[in-house]
């Protein structure tokens, strides 16, 4: 069994993006990513952090807007057009999810498609589904990277994907098919989820829960990647019973340090394609 290490593989793309943001910079171009944090939610700001973090390891220069809880949606959206319009933002990402008050798909609506870095904007989404995009969902573009890294090929395997979110399910499904995978994308209502999953070369799991994918649902020589991150009695731990599936698999995703790490790695990457894009580089 190969350990995909996720810590590594983003340390790479960091590694280029770091490299392009300078170059852009000695022509005199900024780099720079707003990220919108509405409430309190103690994990969206842990996320938020990482990624602030992040931008300034890499030179890309970040704002953070933490809104308070009880932020009406046309407050929200007042600062979506302000960021909209401001030069020196390349990529607006929306922290979510928002407080059950607002409406998070009008706010995605919001965001210029061109500084989406999310790639959630029902524009992106489409572009993706044609094969021909900018931007990609941040967890399932560091899936990607992962498998090319690896030297995975996906043409031809049965690829399948548990949970159809929007984030992760449905856009990681459609990359896979771009690679010429069959792809399955399976839900709460599929019947015989682990005979399914048992047919799978390469098996993704989004469902957020913890230890759901059992030793039993994985064929043997599987790629397993577990996209999970769920805290039990204070440790994370993935979607996947890591114990008992590692032994049986070729390459597997460890939680943490497997996909967490190319997600931030990933937002940079999108982040500098929006500066390029919008600099006509
Ligand atoms: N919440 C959990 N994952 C994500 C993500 O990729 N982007 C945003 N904006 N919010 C998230």
């Amino acid at each position: 069994m190969r350990l995909i290490d996720g810590k590594i593989i983003s340390a790479s793309v960091k590694e280029r993006v770091k490299d392009e943001v300078a170059i852009l910079k000695e022509q005199g171009i900024t780099t720079g990513l707003a990220v919108i944090i509405v409430g309190e939610d103690p994990a969206s700001k842990v996320y938020v952090a990482n990624k602030k973090k992040a931008c300034e390891a890499l030179g890309i220069i970040s704002e953070e807007y933490a809104l308070p809880e009880n932020t009406t949606q046309e407050e929200l959206l007042k600062l979506i057009d302000e960021l909209n319009n401001k030069a020196s933002i390349n990529g607006i990402l929306c922290q979510l999810p928002l407080p059950k008050h607002l409406d998070e798909q009008a706010v995605i609506n919001a965001i210029l498609p061109e500084k989406d870095v999310d790639a959630f904007h029902p524009q992106n989404v489409g572009k993706i589904m044609l094969g021909d995009y900018d931007f990609v969902p941040c967890t399932p573009a560091g899936i990607m990277e992962m498998l090319q890294y690896e030297n995975i090929d996906i043409s031809g395997k049965t690829c399948v994907v548990i949970g159809r979110s929007n984030i992760v399910g449905k856009p990681m499904g459609m990359l896979l098919l771009h690679k010429n995978g069959t792809v399955t994308i399976c839900h709460s209502r599929t019947k015989d989820l682990a005979s399914v999953c048992k047919e799978a070369d390469v098996l993704v799991a989004a469902v957020g829960r913890p230890n759901f994918v059992t030793a039993d649902m994985v064929k043997e020589g599987a790629v397993v990647i577990d996209v999970g991150i769920n805290r039990v009695d204070g440790k994370l731990v993935g979607d996947v019973d890591f114990q008992n599936v590692k032994d049986k698999c070729s390459a597997i995703t460890p939680v943490p340090g497997g996909v967490g790490p190319m997600t931030i790695a990933m937002l940079m990457q999108n982040t500098l394609t929006a500066a390029k894009k919008q600099n006509k580089r």
